[in-house]
This record gives structure tokens, C-alpha cells and sequence, in this order.
């Protein structure tokens, strides 16, 4: 019998204390070169925005209040399972005739050609002229990563890919980690608390021809500041001219308005768009269902390419299939089944379109009961870009030693630059983050 073995109590002793050694002992000592082959290994720090919670879930104060993780949360600050996606789920998992077997790389087809109209729209030209190829992806993390892949591997024109200041901080690690080269471009104004739109034009106006340029398709993340419809006629005049390629990240489509085609806007303005000659405009689209749907951990997203004909999307399409199956062969079927059950199903999309305008409608009002709330604290400032702003976030305008105050004497937790997320307000907290706030602008 080992040494290691639990089963006496004696030899459990000594179980415990080898792990115990194991823990407690540096990754050095033994003889023969090292207790690990990864000794080299460098700690990787924490996550910016998943690392707040564990700070959060770490606080013992019955105060705490958590606004960095962007999840909807319903006044009582818990998770919300929309009743549609409830009720599509329970189809899905009565229905005998659906089977475990893998599913073709591009994913599942009725859940792509539903995703696709809810982007596009119903009768959208690429989609009827053959030119829009649709994969499912891994949420819309998945959906970025296998588009950069693609691009890296088979975008002749550039490697270059602009991102906003500030973008949501991923976008770094996912486009670089792909291959591509991460460079930035003007988007909000600090001052003004704005578009940076004179700037965003200069820079665009500046990059190299052919570069990819990542859009938010609405209710951008961290700043909740969108182009007006007429800067985005002017975004896309300079990407014609510029022949940039649109990367369009849509993560909150519904969330910013309330309505699921109002957020669609820009997005559809680019896809119906034609260059010279009549040369449709081509575009990428990383469509995320984790907000708009609460599927958060189920992983539901899509990819979407529209291309200039169909010949050229018939190839795309086969290469971004080897870029799925060198990651990871096909994509899940659970979440992507519930999701397509309820667009599928007209009277569980109403159900599930009634219950996202609940969701915005509950962040637009918690906008204003927290810019009333700081009138009421007498916090110093304007606060009124907190109504402006649209989508789950608010960029308050607060500095890190505004955050860490915050964080440190009110256990309110946030992202460091002074992104709050509006879901994690509530009618009962909104007093106490008023206050918390004004504190921190008077003493921190
Ligand atoms: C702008 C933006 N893009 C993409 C994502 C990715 O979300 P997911 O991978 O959960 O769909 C997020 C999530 O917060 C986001 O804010």
C-alpha cells in the first residue's frame, strides 16, 4: 500500500502533510533539476474585469455591491433565465427525437439562417444574393477569435486591425493573440464626455488601405456613446474611401434601445451598402446571444461574413471551417437549440422581445434614478451623461482613486476606469451608490 494512500489514518496523515509540503514548498529544491517542468511559468495577473468579482465574493460586508461584471440583474440583484428561453429549453430537452451526435462545423443551420435574419433583417440582399456566409461560434468571444484566425490566415490587404479608445478589453488579447496587429483609433472624448468623431475620422482617415477596423455595432463597451445615425454615414464614407474592412462586434443588439432592429441600424447600413461600381461592401460580424438572451455560459454567438459574391463567400466560408475545426471541430448544440427555439417559435419571440425591452427599459430607468440620487447626495458635477449614455454600462467619468475609494471604504466594486455596470443597480441600492459617490469625488 502507498504512503499516499487515505485509507488508514495514519497513512492519511501523511497524505496530508505531502500535500500540505506541496504546498507550502518553493518550486525548486529537489535534485533533480525541479519539482516542475513549468517552473518558468510566470503568474498571470487577474483578469481586470473577472477579477473584480473575486474581490467582491472575497468581501464580507453586507453592503457590497458588484457593478463590474456586465450580466443583467433583476432589482433584487440576481441573475435573470428569461421565461422564454425557460420555457424553449424545456422543448428542447422533451423533444425525443433530438440526439447527442455532433453537429457540421459551421454549426447548427436553422439556429445560423435565424441569427443571421436577426441581424440583417429578414430579407436582407446579402443573405438573398447568396453572399453571406454564417457559422455558429462560441458566443461572441468565439465569434471574434475564429474571425481573427480567418483574417490573419487569409486577409491579403492587411494584417492592421484599429480599435477604438477605450474598447472593451478583450478585443487586445483575442485580435493579437490571432495574429493580427492591434493599433488604436479616436473614439471618445473625455472631456466632453463624447464621440471623439473628428478624431475617429482623422485616424481612419489615416490608416493604411485595406486595415480592419472594429465597430461596436451599438451601446459601445465601456463608453455606452454611439455614433449619431448621421456619423455613422460618415464612418462609412471614410471606410469606402479608405476600403477598410468592418469587423462589427454586436454583443447588446436589443439592449441598447429596447428593440431589437432600432440596435441594428448601423450594422444594416454597412451591409446594404455599395462602393463604387456598385461593388458591395464587404464586412464581418461577431454576434454574441449572451446578453440579449441571458445565455451567458451556454455560449451562443455567430459569425458572419458577407462577401462580394458568392463564389468569393463559397471560399471564405470552407476556410473559416478549417479555422472551427483546428480550434475545435463543431460547435455545442444545447444553447444554440434553446436559442433557435425561441426564434423560431412567434409566440416565444414576442415573449422573449417583450422580455429584453423589460431588461433596457429597467437600465434606462436606473440611469435616471442615479443621476437623480446624486442631485439628492449633492454630489459635485454634471451627471448627466449618465442619462445620455445607452446600453448595460455607464462610464461615469470617476478616476482609479475615485474606483478604489469606492471600493476600499464603500466595498462598491467596479472596473478602475470608472466603468459601472447600470444592471447591477437597484431602486434599494441606488441612494447608497449616490452617496458613495459624492464621498468619493469630495475625499478621494
Ligand atoms: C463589446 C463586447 N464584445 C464581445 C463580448 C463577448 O461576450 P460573449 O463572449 O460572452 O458573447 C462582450 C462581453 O462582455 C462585449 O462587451
Amino acid at each position: 500500500m502507498s504512503g499516499l494512500d487515505d485509507r488508514t489514518p495514519a497513512s492519511g496523515a501523511a497524505a496530508r502533510l505531502r500535500t500540505l509540503q506541496l504546498q507550502l514548498a518553493p518550486c525548486a529544491a529537489p535534485a533533480d533539476g525541479g519539482l516542475s517542468c513549468f517552473e518558468g511559468v510566470q503568474q498571470a495577473p487577474p483578469d481586470p474585469i473577472l477579477g473584480i468579482t473575486d474581490g467582491f465574493l472575497k468581501d464580507t460586508s453586507p453592503q457590497k455591491l458588484n457593478l463590474g461584471v456586465g450580466a443583467y440583474r433583476t432589482e433584487e440583484g440576481r441573475p435573470l433565465v428569461l421565461s422564454a428561453v425557460r420555457k424553449a429549453e424545456r422543448m428542447v430537452v422533451d423533444d425525443a427525437t433530438r440526439n447527442k451526435e455532433y453537429i457540421p462545423m459551421g454549426g447548427n443551420p436553422q439556429f445560423c439562417a435565424l441569427s443571421a435574419a436577426l441581424a440583417f433583417g429578414p430579407d436582407s440582399d446579402c443573405s438573398r444574393e447568396g453572399r453571406l456566409a454564417t457559422l455558429q461560434a462560441l458566443s461572441g468571444t468565439g465569434a471574434l477569435a475564429v474571425g481573427g484566425a480567418f483574417l490573419a490566415r487569409h486577409y491579403q490587404a492587411s494584417k492592421a486591425i484599429y480599435l477604438p479608445v477605450p474598447t472593451w478589453g478583450n478585443h487586445h488579447g483575442v485580435f493579437g493573440s490571432a495574429g493580427l496587429v492591434v493599433r488604436p483609433y479616436r473614439y471618445y472624448h473625455a472631456p466632453t464626455r463624447a464621440l471623439d468623431y473628428a478624431g475617429l475620422i482623422a485616424d481612419l482617415g489615416a490608416a493604411e488601405p485595406g486595415a480592419i477596423v472594429l465597430l461596436h455595432a451599438c451601446a459601445h463597451n465601456p463608453t455606452g456613446v454611439d455614433p449619431s445615425p448621421e456619423q455613422w454615414r460618415g464612418i462609412l464614407r471614410v471606410v469606402q474611401e479608405r476600403r477598410l474592412l468592418p469587423f462589427f462586434d454586436s454583443a447588446y443588439q436589443g439592449f441598447a434601445s429596447g428593440d431589437l432592429d432600432a440596435d441594428a441600424a448601423a450594422l444594416r447600413l454597412f451591409a446594404s451598402a455599395r462602393g463604387p461600381g456598385g461593388r458591395p461592401q464587404e464586412l464581418l460580424l461577431a454576434q454574441s446571444f449572451a446578453k440579449n438572451m441571458g445565455l451567458y455560459g451556454e455560449r451562443v454567438g455567430a459569425l458572419h461574413v458577407i462577401a462580394a459574391c458568392p463564389q468569393v463567400r463559397g471560399r471564405v466560408e470552407s476556410q473559416v471551417k478549417i479555422a472551427v475545426r483546428q480550434m475545435y471541430s463543431s460547435p455545442p448544440i444545447h444553447g444554440a437549440a434553446v436559442a433557435t427555439a425561441v426564434m423560431a417559435n412567434p409566440a416565444l419571440s414576442a415573449e422573449w422581445q417583450a422580455e429584453l425591452a423589460s431588461m433596457a427599459g429597467r437600465i434606462k430607468a436606473m440611469r435616471a434614478a442615479l443621476v437623480a440620487a446624486l442631485a439628492e447626495a449633492g454630489a459635485p458635477g454634471s451627471w448627466d451623461h449618465i442619462t445620455s449614455q445607452i446600453g448595460m454600462f455607464s462610464y461615469t467619468g470617476l478616476t482609479k482613486e475615485q474606483c478604489i475609494h469606492l471600493r476600499d471604504k464603500w466595498h462598491i466594486y467596479m472596473t478602475l476606469d470608472g466603468r459601472i455596470s447600470m444592471a447591477g443597480v437597484s431602486h434599494k441600492r441606488v441612494r447608497y451608490l449616490a452617496d458613495a459617490i459624492a464621498d468619493a469625488v469630495r475625499n478621494a
